[in-house]
């Protein structure tokens, strides 16, 4: 009788051993997905970083840098690699988009008060990246 109830308690654990190991799994997967990657493993150079940085501090809070969902502007994933800019379809090269930085265009403020010739440099060299 005893060692049945061992038994019982035994098997219980187990589940309960699996279920929080399921738990804990999804919960890593979970965080995985949204987790920030560093400089290092987005094998950025220091210039990109230091664009990274400037994209963090003013582009951030309105642009995703890793998706094309829209915050309360496109979301800039791959803006270099099409020959076109997703939303003004203005041609995806430096010039243009200095232009849109320094410049602002709708909702978007203008950037050439905040940012001097070396962060700008930097930002492109970042968002080419993306
Ligand atoms: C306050 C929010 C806001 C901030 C901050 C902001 N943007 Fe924007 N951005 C927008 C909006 C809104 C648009 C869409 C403008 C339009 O109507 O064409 C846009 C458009 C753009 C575009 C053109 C995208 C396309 O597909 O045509 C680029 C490139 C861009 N932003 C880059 C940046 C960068 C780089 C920074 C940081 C220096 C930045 N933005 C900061 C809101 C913002």
């Amino acid at each position: 009788m005893i060692g049945r109830r061992k038994e019982q308690g035994a098997g219980a654990a187990l589940i309960l051993a699996i279920a929080s190991g399921i738990l804990i799994f999804a919960l890593l997967s979970a965080c995985n997905v949204e987790r920030r990657k560093s400089d290092a493993e987005l094998g950025l150079n220091s210039q990109q970083a230091a664009g990274r940085k400037v994209y963090d501090h003013d582009c951030d809070r309105c642009h995703e840098a890793y998706s094309t969902r829209g915050k309360k502007g496109p979301g800039l994933k791959g803006m270099f690699q099409h020959k076109y800019l997703r939303l003004s379809g203005l041609p995806a090269n430096d010039a243009r988009v200095t232009d849109i930085i320094r410049l602002g265009r709708n909702e978007m403020p203008s950037f050439s008060q905040t940012l001097n010739q070396q962060q700008m440099e930097d930002l492109l060299a970042y968002l080419h990246t993306l």
